[in-house]
């Protein structure tokens, strides 16, 4: 898997002229790399991730998955929103079953793989239960579990974990982290948290606002193998703070 995008521009017709969303991006994501974008809102976090899923056109510019134009959405790019997106008259398992059906996978075989990403996502115990009787983080839990049940070539993440409490949200990422290392999957996750984007990731590319656009790429030096417990540490509040002065400059 190789995601790349070219010098891209996104504009926004509004009453009071043009408005540059997107100025110059330039980023790429690897296989099986965890890489976040992080900025405050309105350097367009969402329009990037949308742009990639193809749920909107560039302006200028373009996004490639294997070198092909991305033109379109498609089953090879998963996505997750902040905004819990499950069908909420559709049980656990018919919600993670629901993008296989659109793919044209046979019903056993549906059922075969949303049992083993709901399993994945430890929600075995809820499958036939409905979106309402769970709680926010489950409820993140089968979108991920439905996500990856496509086989995407990459995982898209816009603030997945941005309505969630802070609890809930450092488990959610521990779980996260332990889901990309079991899974070997592809992560782009877009974040205004710089302490989660560090946590999470490899690589961190950091946006600043009107016009977004990409001020520096910033490697992570924490192991892969890395649990809360890196919180406490000085190098990972180290990398944090340098982010944040980036940010605080932009
Ligand atoms: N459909 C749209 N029409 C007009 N302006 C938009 C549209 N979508 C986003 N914008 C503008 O683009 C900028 C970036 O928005 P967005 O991508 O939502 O940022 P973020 O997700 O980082 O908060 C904002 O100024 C927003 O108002
Ligand atoms: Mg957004």
């Amino acid at each position: 898997m190789h995601l790349e995008i070219f010098h891209l521009y996104k504009e926004f017709s509004s009453k009071k002229g043009t408005i540059v969303a997107l100025k110059d991006i330039n980023m790429h994501v690897e296989t099986g790399e965890f890489v976040c974008a992080v900025g405050a809102s309105g350097s367009g976090k969402s329009t990037l991730l949308r742009l990639i899923a193809g749920l909107d056109y560039p302006t200028y510019g373009e996004i490639t998955v294997d070198y092909q134009p991305v033109t379109k959405p498609g089953a090879d790019r998963g996505m997750v929103f902040q905004k819990y997106t499950l069908y909420p008259w559709m049980s656990v398992q018919k919600n993670v079953e629901f993008g296989l059906k659109l793919l044209g996978i046979s019903a056993s075989k549906r059922r075969e793989r949303a049992s083993y990403y709901l399993d994945i996502v430890g929600l075995a115990n809820f499958a036939k239960s409905l979106p309402k009787e769970l709680s926010g983080g489950m409820k993140q839990r089968v979108a991920i579990a439905r996500a990856l049940a496509t086989n995407p070539k990459i995982l898209l993440m816009d603030e997945p974990f941005g309505a969630l409490d802070i609890q809930t949200k450092e488990s959610m990422q521990q779980f996260l982290l332990e889901i990309w290392r079991k899974t070997g999957s592809t992560i782009l996750m877009i974040t205004h948290d710089v302490r989660e984007a560090v946590f999470l990731s490899q690589r961190v590319y950091v946006l600043s606002a009107r016009p977004g656009t990409v001020k520096q790429e910033f490697k992570i030096n924490l192991p892969n193998d890395r649990d809360y417990r890196i919180k406490r540490q000085p190098n990972f509040h180290h990398q944090a703070d340098e982010i944040m002065d980036l940010l605080r400059n932009i």
